[in-house]
């Protein structure tokens, strides 16, 4: 016992540093993002309320015998509800002064009167109070780990009519206060499994780990539950890509981490250099980030220029001096992402490679040139990929063998800029084109997105829309089993005696 507390006190300091680990991706939620999102829930809820089984009511009372079946909700008015964030963990949903019309069929026996038919009726005065506990779960998902409920009805009306009225008044609220009941009871179960198996489906549609291409993938997993205060909700994600040649690798996240500031939109989302860096890491671990051009790829006015320039050496090597020319750009260390509130940029270094291939004989390096290159990074969202577009800035090359070649290789400084320019950077520009997608659920996506640069960080803030509604992917996801399994308890429901209230 006192060893296993010493381990972990020398445990201690790297558990703090790995709890806090700054996110490389954060995602804040606003009180206006929260609006839409309870507009979007308050129908999933109505739609949930209204399919609502309340079992058949049986009994007598006396020389009174009732059967109450097929209670159906024909009606449902949730005008006051809310939905809040409550720190630390929770979103508080309140529904009041709800009113629920139903319709249910009744066959009485009074002494030996014998009446069968529909009743309208309806709860008024219905509070439904919701607390949903927000959590990581193993896998890093953001899950809705808990949830408490209750609900009650103020007032309960019956339509009776006909010629047994006096009769039913007088026995009415016998059977109102069963229905009350039934139906308070059924409006927690309906609501829980709304949120712990419907909308917990809706969010395992947002990616947690998957690839983005066939070199690399993305970990968005949560590092830590979500914070939560009076008016945001916010969500740090690792933000970590990985090379797929090695899945496990884990990149020590150094970066600043970002923090949000603002609440006017609805959602931001913040990306660290942290960020980036893995992104390139990954790329050159994944050996990517090579570029070869040989023969016919090489544009002609180059080619002539650099045969001038090594002419010395090509001439000396004379059987091979019309063998074809081969370019190989190799980036020589991961390449570094800087984002300041100027602007983004990405720092390159690569050799150049310059040789002779003879055909049938093993190439010939003419020169093996280092190249230092500034690219400026345009970052923008693109549906829901982020997308980032390069453009050469700044470029040096140097040869590495002497200065007297450096000078050499002066005259070449702007056609290989070119050849950077109209050659390569489309390359990667189409490597990257496809994007890499945030951390939304499906049938969500951002509208009039605004990126924002900071020191370390940037910032994309926007709105957000649903261009599929909550049923629409949740019926997609629907899990089968659980849903059976819940409409089968239900109607599994023992009848009530309303006497026993
Ligand atoms: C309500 O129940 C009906 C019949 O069981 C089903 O077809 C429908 O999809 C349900 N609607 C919702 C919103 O669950
Ligand atoms: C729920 O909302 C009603 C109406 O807005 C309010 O009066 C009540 O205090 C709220 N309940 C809780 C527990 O916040
Ligand atoms: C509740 O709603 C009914 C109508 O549905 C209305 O007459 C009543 O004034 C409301 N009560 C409160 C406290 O808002
Ligand atoms: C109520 O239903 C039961 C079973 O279906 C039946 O035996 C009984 O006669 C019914 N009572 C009345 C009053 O219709
Ligand atoms: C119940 O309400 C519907 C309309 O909502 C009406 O058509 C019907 O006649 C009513 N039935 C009774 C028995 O009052
Ligand atoms: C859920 O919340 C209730 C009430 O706060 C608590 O009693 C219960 O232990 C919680 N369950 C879990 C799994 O956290
Ligand atoms: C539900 O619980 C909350 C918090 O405990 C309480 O404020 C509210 O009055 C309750 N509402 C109902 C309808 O019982
Ligand atoms: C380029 O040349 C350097 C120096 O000779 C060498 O270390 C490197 O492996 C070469 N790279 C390629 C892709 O040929």
């Amino acid at each position: 016992m006192a060893a296993g507390g010493c381990l972990l006190l020398l445990l201690l300091p790297s558990l703090v540093t790995a709890s806090h680990s700054p996110p490389g991706c954060k995602i804040r939620i606003t009180s206006k993002g929260l609006d839409l999102v309870k507009q979007e829930g308050l129908r999933f809820v109505e739609q949930e309320l209204q399919n609502i089984t309340v079992s058949d009511l049986h009994g007598n009372e006396g020389q009174f015998q009732y059967n109450i079946s097929q209670v159906k909700v024909t009606d449902l008015q949730l005008a006051f509800s809310d939905l809040n964030f409550q720190p630390q963990q929770h979103l508080v949903f309140n529904i009041s002064n709800a009113s629920i019309s139903l319709r249910f069929r009744r066959q009485l026996l009074y002494w030996f009167f014998y009446d069968i038919g529909s009743i309208n009726a309806s709860a008024d005065g219905v509070h439904i109070y919701t607390v949903l506990q927000l959590a990581k779960d193993e896998a890093g998902r953001l899950k809705i780990s808990n949830m408490t409920c209750n609900a009650s009805i103020a007032r309960m009306h019956a339509g009776f009519s006909g010629t047994l009225r006096k009769v039913y008044e007088f026995l009415s609220t016998f059977i109102v206060t069963g229905m009350r009941f039934l139906l308070s009871q059924q409006i927690c179960p309906s609501l829980e499994h709304a949120s712990l198996v419907l909308l917990n489906s809706l969010l395992d549609t947002v990616p947690v780990r998957n690839y983005v291409d066939e070199h690399i993938g993305i970990d968005y997993s949560l590092l830590r539950d979500p914070s939560i205060t009076t008016d945001t909700l916010e969500l740090d994600f690792k933000g970590m890509f990985f090379p797929r040649v090695r899945e496990d690798q884990e990149l020590e996240n150094h970066a600043v981490e970002p923090v949000i500031k603002e609440t006017e939109r609805m959602v931001y989302v913040a990306f660290s250099e942290y960020f980036f860096d893995s992104a390139m890491h990954s790329y050159f671990q994944a050996g990517v980030l090579t570029i070869e051009l040989q023969g016919e790829k090489v544009p002609k006015d180059l080619e002539v220029l650099l045969r001038a320039t090594f002419f010395g050496t090509i001439f000396m090597l004379s059987p091979s001096v019309d063998a074809p020319l081969r370019l190989v750009l190799q980036v020589s260390a991961p390449p570094r992402c800087t984002i300041k509130p100027s602007g983004t940029s990405v720092s390159v270094s690569a050799f150049l490679n310059i040789s002779l291939v003879p055909p049938d004989r093993p190439p010939v390096q003419l020169s093996s040139m280092a190249m230092e290159t500034k690219l400026s990074a345009k970052v923008f969202l693109q549906g829901k990929a982020l997308r980032v577009q390069l453009d050469l800035r700044r470029f040096r090359i140097y040869s590495k063998q002497s200065a007297l070649e450096s000078l050499a290789l002066f005259s070449l400084q702007a056609p290989l800029k070119t050849l950077l320019q109209l050659t390569i950077m489309p390359i990667i520009n189409e490597r990257t084109k496809k994007g890499v997608q945030i951390p939304l659920p499906e049938g969500m996506d951002f509208t009039r997105e605004v990126v924002t640069n900071h020191a370390g960080f940037l910032t994309v803030g926007a709105d957000l829309h649903f261009s599929k509604g909550l049923r629409e992917v949740i019926e997609k996801y629907r899990p089968v089993p659980t849903a059976a399994a819940y409409s089968s308890s239900q109607s599994a429901e023992p009848s009530l005696d309303p006497s026993s209230l």
